[in-house]
């Protein structure tokens, strides 16, 4: 037969272009660049990043010397291996606490807008001064955990080699801290490459939910950009008690009432627990939760319409979101100092 002498090479062009041919006819694409990851990570110009403020800032992530009882460290809560946050609906100690939340992950946090589901806290130095002083967290206070790590000879030569002297400050620790989070950025994923001119990087299946993410089913209008978010705030109409972003404005400032921030949908963990309560389990619940459009209340978002969706073009939305996971972010553990 003819076709034994077609090379791989060639198949592989064909099946590219009927791939770019069947994108052309099936589904409408939004432009790449939209979704173009940035090069470089920020840092404020009070912060620039270096090296050595990132290794002293990775030793105090892992350290549980920053909680009181010395049984709490950043990690505990933001593991690497559970996508940066704890698998949890609701974190460790959280029992009982009204307005409890979910662990978010600290992944792409450099570019983060406003921190914590309710934006409480605006850059990665302030947010870092709540869990340390936080009761049901690592429960400690700023002047005496300053005062344990000059007890710590091993953080000396990190404080040094970070701000040229060894003394240690809050702002040193918290200015760390923030540094050692920013390198924190999602791997490269499928979809990247799509954006990168790719067009076999991803499924035809990912690209109808593609389609659907930018269309009918309006996902964009709130999870945009690079990160799948919009750093802002809505209500879209879950069953809560939490005011959310409602706690911090007035209440005439009404859509921002059981508002909480568009969580961004990389590396997402396949089964949940999603949103900032953990009340969901599956990508298909939460989809179903948006075809329904959610609770009606004066808060709602404008953006949160019912839709008709077909279990294929479920599947498809999942496909899609599944393209954005490049995988875990592993990292070396630190060495603790004595
Ligand atoms: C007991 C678990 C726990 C510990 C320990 C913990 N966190 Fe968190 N972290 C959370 C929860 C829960 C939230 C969300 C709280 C909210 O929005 O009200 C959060 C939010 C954050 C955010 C904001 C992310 C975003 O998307 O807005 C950052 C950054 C962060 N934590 C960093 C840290 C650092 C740094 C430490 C150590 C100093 C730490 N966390 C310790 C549970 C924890
Ligand atoms: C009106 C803005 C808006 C629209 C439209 C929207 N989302 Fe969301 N999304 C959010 C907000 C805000 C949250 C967090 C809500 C909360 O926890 O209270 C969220 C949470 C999620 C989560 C959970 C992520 C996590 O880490 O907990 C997923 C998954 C998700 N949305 C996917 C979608 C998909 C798929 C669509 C389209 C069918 C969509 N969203 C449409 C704003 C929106």
């Amino acid at each position: 037969m003819k076709l034994t002498k077609v090379s791989s090479k060639h198949l592989l062009l064909v099946l590219g272009m009927l791939s770019v041919m069947g994108v052309s006819w099936a589904a409408e694409l939004p432009p790449r660049e939209k979704f173009r990851r940035p090069a470089d990570i920020p840092s404020p110009q009070s912060n620039p990043l270096t090296a050595e403020k990132i290794a002293l800032g990775k030793t105090l992530f892992f350290d549980a010397r920053l909680s009181r009882d010395k049984g709490m460290a950043c990690a505990t809560c933001h593991a690497p291996d559970k996508h940066w946050s704890d698998a949890r609906i609701l974190p460790l100690r959280a029992d009982g606490i009204a307005n409890a939340r979910r662990t978010p992950t600290v992944l792409n946090s450099a570019w983060l807008a406003a921190l914590m589901w309710d934006g409480r806290a605006s850059s990665l130095e302030n947010q870092a001064v709540l869990p340390i002083t936080t009761a049901h967290e690592m429960n400690f206070d700023m002047a005496a955990l300053v005062q344990r790590l000059h007890e710590i000879p091993g953080y000396q030569p990190l404080f040094q080699q970070a701000f040229g002297d060894s003394e240690i400050t809050p702002t040193r620790v918290t200015q760390s801290l923030a540094s050692f989070q920013r390198t924190l950025v999602s791997r490269e994923a499928a979809f990247d490459r799509w954006v990168a001119g790719d067009d076999l990087a991803i499924s035809e299946e990912a690209k109808q939910g593609m389609a659907l993410f930018t269309g009918k089913a309006n996902c964009v209008a709130c999870h945009s950009s690079w990160r799948f978010t919009d750093d802002s705030f809505h209500d879209i109409g879950l069953k809560t008690a939490d005011l959310g972003r409602g706690s911090k404005v007035p209440p005439e400032v009404t859509l921002m009432q059981y508002a909480f921030k568009t969580p961004s949908l990389r590396d997402l963990p396949i089964n949940g627990p999603y949103m900032h309560d953990g009340s969901m389990h599956s990508l298909q619940q939460v989809i179903q939760h948006y075809v329904d459009g959610g609770i009606k209340r004066k808060s709602l978002s404008n953006e949160m319409k019912k839709f008709q969706l077909s279990e294929t073009e479920v599947g498809y939305l999942v496909e899609f979101i599944k393209t954005l996971d490049g995988g875990p972010l592993a990292i070396e553990p630190p060495v603790m100092p004595e």
